[in-house]
């Protein structure tokens, strides 16, 4: 368990992923993620079990009182160049705007760079995700460069953009 100053991050539990379901089957939750879990509970359980063979680690993102809101994690991580990859999912749409998700970056920062020891920690998001962009600057991630219609989703091309945060920036 990682306590935040609102949330708290556990491990996601195969009894959450009903919730990770509801939330990836709601366009306005997926509408600028680069890329869904798959949508049934079956596929769900399937993605489930292949991520706890290797280093990605989920963690369910719980509000003050315990209820699971969301969902956040790492991947790719790289032990040599202390880096590695983070993503977010506020799935309850009742619990946007209130703080949380930017506590659940902060507290996922913490725990990379205190007590893991990254150096680095970088991610990639659409980049007409203003709210997404707006949380992780404020978090202390910078904008480092854009892909040019990196993605066809919905009918069109999208640019993402890749932003990082080093652990001597972090905390300034
Ligand atoms: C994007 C997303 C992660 C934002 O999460 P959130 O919990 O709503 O974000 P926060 O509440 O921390 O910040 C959002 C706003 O709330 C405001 N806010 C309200 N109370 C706040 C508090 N106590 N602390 C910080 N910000 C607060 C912020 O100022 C911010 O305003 P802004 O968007 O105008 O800049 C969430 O909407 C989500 O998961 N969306 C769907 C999936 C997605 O797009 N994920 C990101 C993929 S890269």
């Amino acid at each position: 368990m990682i306590e935040g100053e609102l949330v708290r991050l556990r491990a996601l539990e195969r009894s959450d992923l009903p919730a990770v379901v509801r939330w990836m089957n709601d366009p306005e939750v997926t509408r600028y993620l680069l890329s869904a879990p798959r949508y049934g509970l079956e596929e769900m359980e399937q993605w489930y079990s292949e991520r706890r063979g290797t280093d990605d680690r989920t963690l369910a993102i719980l509000n003050e009182g315990g209820e699971l809101i969301g969902y956040c994690g790492i991947s790719r991580l790289e032990w040599e160049e202390r880096r590695c990859n983070l993503w977010l999912i506020i799935g309850e749409k009742d619990a946007w705007g209130r703080g949380y998700g930017t506590d659940a970056v902060r507290t996922m920062l913490r725990y990379l760079f205190d007590e893991v020891n990254l150096n680095r920690v970088y991610l990639t998001v659409d980049e007409e995700n203003h709210r997404a962009m707006g949380l992780y600057e404020r978090c202390g991630f910078r904008r480092e460069g854009v892909h040019r219609s990196a993605r066809f989703k919905n009918g069109r091309y999208r640019n993402d953009v890749t932003m990082a945060v080093l652990k001597r920036e972090w905390g300034q």
